[in-house]
């Protein structure tokens, strides 16, 4: 078995690493999904450092760093909304984004939510599937002069007994 993937809360520093991430995992990993424009207004979202460490500091952010080199970050928003998701494009397809998952989806149970839901992006609406969440809603969300359309999926997290053991 693999050694677990180290992780610590969002600090206030890590911002310009984590707008680098964010922006660079949109760029070169959602390419096939949403066209120039729409990735570029979706980058501008973390385009101002405060408003982005805000965002980060009001929820729940973790991230995966290794040997001080960011692997990825995801944050929980209340008890039961994934905000984000992002991992570096150098780092995808090893199990970082699993392991962020998992941990919102330990932090949010740890704080009594019975579902856990995301508006997932076409980009990581397989992802999110694998991992059993199940579509709720398709959106299309207006960002600055374009449109970009996600899902929003949910997974419950209080397992039946019929569910028990499962890996989905
Ligand atoms: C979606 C994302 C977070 C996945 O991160 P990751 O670290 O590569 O995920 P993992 O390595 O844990 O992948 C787990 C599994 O999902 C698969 N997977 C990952 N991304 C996938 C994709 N885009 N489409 C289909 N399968 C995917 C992996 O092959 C792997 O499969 P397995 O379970 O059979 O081994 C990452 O691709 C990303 O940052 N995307 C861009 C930003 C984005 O869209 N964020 C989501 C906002 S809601």
């Amino acid at each position: 078995m693999s050694a677990p993937l180290p992780m610590r809360p969002f600090m206030l520093a890590d911002t310009p690493r984590l707008q680098d991430l964010y922006a660079q995992a949109i760029e070169e990993l959602t390419q096939d999904e949403y066209d120039e424009d729409q990735r570029l207004a979706w980058m501008t979202r973390a385009a101002d450092a405060e408003t982005f460490a805000e965002r980060l500091g009001n929820n729940l952010t973790i991230l995966v760093d290794q040997g001080n080199d960011i692997l990825g970050f995801a944050s929980l928003k209340g008890n039961k909304e994934i905000d984000m998701l992002y991992v570096h494009p150098h780092a995808v397809g090893q199990g970082v984004g699993s392991a962020l998952i998992d941990a919102l989806e330990k932090l949010a149970a740890a704080r009594g939510a019975q579902s856990l839901t995301v508006d997932a992006s076409d980009t990581a609406h397989e992802f999110f599937s694998r991992r059993g969440y199940g579509d709720v809603q398709r959106n299309t969300v207006p960002m600055g002069e374009v449109w970009l359309s996600n899902t929003t999926m949910s997974k419950p997290l209080v397992k039946t007994a019929a569910g028990a053991g499962r890996s989905h």
